[in-house]
């Protein structure tokens, strides 16, 4: 790949007993109150009550995910112990297992143990089954374990935390639950992917960059790569996605990514924004934090994770990747507020404000997915500021034409934790889209600013059933651990093995307990 990088590490299941395992660092979770899991009660009668004795002086924080780290354990073959919460035990749950998971990953990355025991697995989480948890715990341990490194960026980072994790789980390890490891150890390395072409910035992860990145996955997993040219989207009449990038140096790229795993079935279509740096363009964006639309282009990013985790697992579906990258900028070539374009669609759009230009290139890109006969469009996109008003950093926007889908994506969103919220998208809306100039114009005004963008979109998804994933709150964090997220790789990547499977979705998930 381009100058970047992944750090990866090794994960393995065991069924070793806890107290006789040579590892840097042993993780057993203790609950805030109640007794000992096993593996806990475990090394506690080894140490002959060295685990009980530190909990009841209350050293261990309660809240789930804290932890602490214990150094040469009496009877314990570890180099060390790192004893972390579960949180109170009659709220145990999906979140606090990742919590509890997500903070021995944190611990763990940040340490100087280079190989460590995971036994957090073992803890039953209520409805959900032993395959779930080995496939959130491997992801969320691998994510824990990312760094951004991609040379040109920062020079020479020490190299610390643990590179081989193994998971230690009492029960029997059958193949749901190898595959379960395989699977979540995926979805972290497509993340790892999206991460790293989210934080790197805009003078290098250009459109160009984008397409190499395409060609490279193309080359690694044998994908089929098209790049259309500026000249190429001319011909096919791309008047919208061609005027987001009109005034930038660097030339728009149209990358189509093709992954046949599924015989002749209908492909599944992702579609992702890839604004490589948002400006505003004319409609100029305020100083104050501009760089962060270095991320504009993180609906690629996530697609292009999804599509290096589908590869890796050789999933038994189709996927088709549509990428429109460009660079949003100001310039004596660029759009104007009130110019109108022809899409691909035929349908005309007087751009209002240039700073709504994700949709621009997101509508020719869902007229030419139309070729592939989808079985369904997933489109991905950091669209609208109102979507953080709305949801926060916390969940992502979903808007979809077919319920089944919705219900789909909403249901991969809980099992991973990488959650989204249906917003609507009422046929009052589109009334906010008149224009006497055009067949509509690109903005719909402030109040419900996302839902706008989304009926906007769905005026070009109308031959297939679609889905848009609004991800501008969820895509990267700000602050002082700035960076991208990877989500929502999870959610994609959760619904896609889901088909791959046939899954029952809505009544069993294969991943909740019988
Ligand atoms: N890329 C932005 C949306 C965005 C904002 C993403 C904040 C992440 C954080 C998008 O291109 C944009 O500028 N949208 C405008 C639309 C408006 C002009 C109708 C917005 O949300 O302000
Ligand atoms: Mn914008
Ligand atoms: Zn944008």
């Amino acid at each position: 790949m381009p100058s970047v990088k992944s750090n990866s590490i090794e994960l393995t299941l065991e069924t070793e007993s806890p107290e006789k395992v040579h590892t840097g660092v042993l993780v057993v979770g203790a609950f805030a109150d109640g007794p000992l899991p096993p593996h806990a009660k475990k090394i506690d009668e080894a140490s002959k009550g060295k685990l009980s004795s530190v909990i009841k002086r209350g050293d261990l924080d309660e809240k789930a995910g804290a932890s602490l780290l214990l150094h040469d354990l009496p009877g314990v073959e570890a180099e060390r112990v790192l004893l972390v919460s579960l949180g109170k035990r009659e709220e145990f749950g999906d979140k606090s297992f990742r919590e509890a998971v997500s903070g021995a990953a944190k611990a763990i990355a940040g340490g100087t143990a280079r190989d460590a025991a995971v036994t957090l697995t073992d803890i039953e989480v209520p409805g959900r089954s032993q395959a779930w948890r080995v496939r959130e715990a491997s992801r969320l341990l691998a994510d824990g374990a990312y760094r951004f490194d991609a040379p040109r960026v920062k020079t020479s980072k020490k190299d610390r935390g643990v590179r081989r994790v193994t998971l230690l789980n009492s029960g029997k390890i059958n193949d749901e639950v190898k595959k379960a490891l395989r699977h979540g150890h995926a979805v972290a390395e497509g993340m790892a992917l999206a991460k790293d072409l989210g934080n790197l910035p805009g003078n290098v992860c250009n459109p160009s960059y984008l397409a190499d990145v395409a060609r490279a996955l193309g080359k690694e997993f044998g994908l089929k790569i098209e790049v259309l040219e500026r000249e190429d989207m001319k011909k096919l009449g791309m008047g919208s996605a061609l005027s987001v990038g009109q005034a930038s140096a660097q030339p728009c790229k149209f990358i189509v990514m093709q992954y046949k795993g599924g015989g002749k079935s209908k492909p599944i279509v992702l579609v992702g924004k890839g604004v490589t740096f948002d400006t505003g363009g004319i409609s100029l964006k305020p100083g104050a934090n501009m760089d962060e639309m270095k991320f504009d282009m993180c609906g690629a990013a996530s697609v292009f994770g999804a599509m290096k985790t589908v590869a890796t697992l050789e999933l038994p579906i189709n996927v088709v990747a549509i990428i429109p990258a460009a660079e949003n900028m100001p310039g004596g070539a660029a759009s104007r507020p009130g110019d109108v374009v022809t899409s691909m669609s035929g349908q005309t759009i007087e751009i209002l404000n240039t700073d709504a230009e994700g949709r621009l290139g997101l509508a020719d890109a869902l007229t030419y997915a139309e070729r592939f006969d989808p079985a369904c469009v997933i489109d991905i996109a950091t669209l609208t500021g109102a979507c953080v008003i709305a949801l926060g950093n916390i969940t992502s926007g979903l808007f979809a034409n077919d319920d089944e889908l919705a219900e789909q994506l909403l249901e991969s969103g809980n099992d991973t934790g990488d959650r989204a919220w249906r917003l609507p998208m009422f046929e009052e809306y589109q009334d906010l889209l008149k224009t006497n100039f055009a067949d509509m114009s690109n903005i719909g005004g402030r109040p419900a600013g996302s839902i706008t963008a989304a009926c906007f979109l769905k005026r070009f998804a109308d031959k297939y059933k679609w889905a848009h994933l609004d991800i501008a709150g969820t895509n990267a964090v700000t602050g002082d651990a700035k960076g991208a997220t990877g989500r929502p790789v999870p959610l994609l990547s959760e619904f896609l093995i889901g088909r791959a499977e046939n899954r029952a979705w809505g009544t069993t998930t294969g991943t909740r307990a019988a």
